[in-house]
């Protein structure tokens, strides 16, 4: 199986937690396309009373098919939030952020009782930080943060040509060996300038489905 086609796997495995929800909260990703995809035409579709969209790109996409776009300030907390991630742990830590919706995704992934984490088998790490850890900053804070990360062992790099939904830019830390991401999340946030960072170690997944070969597992 191709990797897109372990997404469409994972994706389809994921549909279930979606059933009986009225309102659920959508990641962003190639991954999550596949499964709003599925949604389109799943028979339970008319069912869902709304989304929320952690991405201008998911919303167009959720628009599309039908399903109405929520505010989360509206909604309160949801039963589940669906999403992929870039790197995951068998302690289902994850680093996020590769499309660079992190900071609405880590938000809506903490006012959810659920995480449902959606996966191919490449995602998955004993040691997170083989893929560039994703900072967002704001603008004017871009090469202070920058020092600060290179302090940390860390060598940041500015994602050309990106501006995030909320105006910011985005700096990928490279070399990271990232062995205690609850630790570092906490540090990188705390550098001031820094909207978020993509370790999703304080609030991980609850659980984590991963296209392997010719079946999904569940962590
Ligand atoms: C976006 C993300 C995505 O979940 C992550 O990049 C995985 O994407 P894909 O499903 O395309 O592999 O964190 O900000």
């Amino acid at each position: 199986m191709t990797q897109d086609e372990l997404k469409k796997q994972v994706a389809q495995a994921a549909l279930k937690y979606l059933k009986d929800i009225p309102v659920i909260g959508m990641g962003t990703g190639s991954t999550v396309t596949h499964l709003i995809n599925l949604l389109a035409d799943c028979n339970f579709k008319a069912d869902i009373e709304g989304a929320v969209s952690s991405s201008v790109k998911t919303t167009e996409h959720l628009k599309k098919i039908g399903i109405p776009v929520l505010e989360l300030n509206q909604t309160g907390d949801l039963d589940i939030y669906i999403d992929g991630a870039d790197e995951v742990t068998p302690h289902k830590k994850m680093l996020k952020g590769g499309g660079g919706a992190l900071t609405r995704e880590k938000i809506i992934a903490a006012a959810s009782r659920k995480f449902v984490c959606i996966v191919d088998e490449s995602k998955c790490v004993d040691v997170l930080g083989k893929f560039p850890l994703p900072v967002e900053v704001l603008p004017l804070a871009r090469s202070y943060v920058a020092r600060e990360l290179v302090k940390l062992g860390g060598q940041p790099i500015l994602r050309e040509h990106c501006i995030t939904d909320n105006g910011c830019e985005i700096l990928d830390v490279h070399n990271l060996n990232i062995l205690d991401p609850v630790e570092l999340e906490k540090t990188i946030n705390n550098i001031p300038g820094v909207v978020t960072n993509g370790l999703f170690a304080l609030r991980g997944a609850d659980v984590v489905l991963v296209g392997k070969g010719s079946e999904v597992i569940t962590l």
